[in-house]
């Protein structure tokens, strides 16, 4: 069986600042090797959590423990195994993209060349540039490469994607992939359903500082999915469309109809969508309080 890594139990925080509960019962299990997706609204706890596991937080109700052990119990030997990527990247404006990396690394016993990682995420040409000078998404990308500067074993990262295009965000989830088939662990947040679904092995939904559900993208899709067919076709020059119910399709006369005379353009299972998933157990959990 794979070793858990993290394992949550019943985690309160109350930031002593203004008073807000952020999170009121958490808990979950992360195993050796999978990629963890923490889902939620915005302000629903997510970020919070990932702090607090991160210890960046530490007046925290309930248990954490890191690989069987009391993560206060730990000192700073914990940063050496965990790679962090947070939501509002921090650098120095000032200082070139290698002059930022070469400080963090500094941080760090363990290190990678990350030259050729730099390269990856499209910053081989700007790494002599002030970050000052950055755009918001050369900033996460940056970001990212930050996160492994030290080669972690467990890798936090809030929102990776937030505010790439889409062929950069291929390129992170391409590398979180990597980092997962190399035995990294990888803790994510994010409201992003298309993240969720090319990287999450499990999923935990989470509103209001509760974690209401967690699953597989997969479960969840064949739980909370409606059991239907859309069809679009067209008739008489011009497109229309028609939801069929899943279960008996075979002998539905009419959708059979549809199939045989070619009139087809596009033919969808209705299980596919996560965000409709996401809206209805966050919205009706809202609602039954
Ligand atoms: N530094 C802070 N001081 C006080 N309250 C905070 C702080 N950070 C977050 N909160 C509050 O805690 C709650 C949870 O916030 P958190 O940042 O964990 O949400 P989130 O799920 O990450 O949301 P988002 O998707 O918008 O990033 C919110 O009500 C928020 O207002
Ligand atoms: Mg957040």
């Amino acid at each position: 069986m794979a070793e858990t890594i993290f394992e949550v139990k019943n985690l309160a925080f109350t930031y002593p600042k203004n008073g807000v509960q952020a999170l009121k019962d958490v808990s979950f299990r992360v195993e050796k090797g999978e990629v963890f997706g923490l889902l939620g609204p915005s302000g629903a706890g997510k970020s919070t959590t990932q702090k607090i596991l991160t210890r960046l937080l530490k007046d925290y109700g309930g248990l954490v423990r890191y690989r069987g052990k009391n993560l206060r119990e730990y000192g700073d030997g914990f940063y050496e195994d965990i790679g962090v990527g947070f939501e509002l990247p921090v650098h120095f404006s000032k200082l070139t993209a290698v002059e930022n990396m070469d400080f963090f690394k500094r941080l760090y016993q363990k290190n990678i060349d990350y030259s050729s990682l730099m390269e990856r995420v499209g910053l081989g040409e700007d790494k002599n540039r002030l970050v000052g000078e950055f755009s918001k998404g050369m900033k996460v990308r940056l970001n990212f490469v930050r996160a492994l500067l030290n080669d972690p074993e467990v890798l936090f990262l809030d929102e990776p994607t937030n505010g790439l295009d889409p062929a950069n965000a291929r390129i992170i989830k391409d590398l979180v992939w990597e980092f997962k088939e190399r035995g990294g662990t990888v803790i994510l947040s994010t409201h992003l359903m298309n993240d969720v679904e090319e990287l999450c092995d499990r999923v935990a939904f989470i509103t209001q500082g509760v974690i209401r559900e967690i699953s597989t993208p997969r479960e969840l899709k064949i739980k909370h999915g409606r059991r239907e067919v859309r069809v679009e076709y067209h008739e008489n020059g011009r497109t229309k469309d028609k939801v069929f119910p899943l279960d008996g399709i075979g002998d539905n006369p009419e959708f059979l109809e549809i199939l045989k005379d070619g009139s087809v353009e596009t033919i969808h299972s209705g299980e596919t969508s996560l965000d409709e998933i996401f809206i209805k157990v966050t919205g009706e959990e809202i609602s039954h309080e």
